[in-house]
């Protein structure tokens, strides 16, 4: 029982001289010198009369900030100025949420390093050619609404059998979909599309166009036919003139470029079956 009481009592004791000497090492080590980060961030409050799309600059201390660009964006917010409004949600690059400019490219938040050199501003806009809700938030709405147009989900002909068993598929058809179904829907590569600038609103744009695709080339959905036919319009599809901005911008490393001239082929034999047939 003693050699408990004077055990314990040592452990209390290393425990404590351990706290002071770091508490002492903390106070004698040299604060690092100050790495100030400008940010410029587009802020625009609806809910405010009167308020004008503006440019506001924020310092930020990097040796007291994560490296991404969200972090810095979260470090704004929660101690400086919590008006400032920006999505985020996963902080990994998976939900899509927190799709913006940064430096004149659309990339995700979470993704993107900040960059050290302090003598370089960093300027943050939100996504390009979308209304604002406000700040860095875009309306995504319309791209929605896209995105429901093309039926986003497997489709069968007689669903008689749905839910009684699985829909299987090859090793090498389910290899089909790579590239594809990684898509997260961010919108960064349909608001870096020219075309989608300026006919978004009947060129569905390479993010929708992708997924399209993507259910187009599944070998177990029936209505590859229907899917093409919905896409015969001189919009839809045709606007895309294969700048290929939206395969260089997408932070997942995906090409919507390609997918896109894969439609345009399959269009090309779908067209020639249709005349065929007449
Ligand atoms: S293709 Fe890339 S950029 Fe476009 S929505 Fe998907 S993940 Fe985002
Ligand atoms: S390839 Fe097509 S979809 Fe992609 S940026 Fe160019 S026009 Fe837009
Ligand atoms: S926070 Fe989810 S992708 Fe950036």
């Amino acid at each position: 029982m003693l050699a408990c009481i004077s055990f314990t009592r040592s452990a209390v004791a290393f425990r404590n001289f351990r706290t002071l000497v770091l508490v002492r090492y903390a106070q004698t080590a040299a604060a690092p010198e100050p790495k100030i980060k400008t940010f410029q961030i587009y802020r625009w409050d609806p809910d405010t009369p009167g308020d004008k799309p503006r440019m506001q600059t924020y310092e930020v201390d990097l040796n007291t900030c994560g490296p991404m660009v969200l972090d810095a964006l979260i470090k704004i917010k929660n101690e400086m100025d919590p008006t400032l409004t920006f999505r985020r949600s996963c902080r990994e690059g998976i939900c899509g949420s927190c799709a913006m400019n940064i430096n004149g490219g659309n990339t995700l938040a979470c993704l993107n390093k900040i960059d050290t050199n302090t003598s370089k501003v960093m300027k943050i806009y939100p996504l390009p050619h979308m209304y604002v809700v406000k700040d860095l938030v875009p309306d995504m709405s319309n791209f929605y609404a896209q995105y429901k147009s093309i039926e986003p989900y497997l489709k069968k002909k007689d669903e008689s059998k749905q839910g009684k068993e699985q829909y299987l598929q090859s090793i090498e058809d389910r290899q089909k979909l790579d590239g594809l179904y990684e898509c997260i829907l961010c919108a960064c590569c349909s608001t870096s599309c020219p075309s989608y600038w300026w006919n978004g609103d009947k060129y569905l744009g390479p993010a929708v166009l992708m997924q399209a695709y993507r259910w187009m080339i599944d070998s177990r959905d029936e209505f590859t036919e229907e899917r093409l036919s919905k896409l015969q319009d001189p919009f839809s599809l045709y606007r895309c003139h294969t700048i290929m901005n939206c395969t260089k911008t997408c932070p997942k490393g995906l090409n919507p470029g390609k997918a896109i001239a894969e439609i345009k082929k399959m269009m090309a034999t779908y067209k020639e079956k249709r005349l065929s047939a007449i």
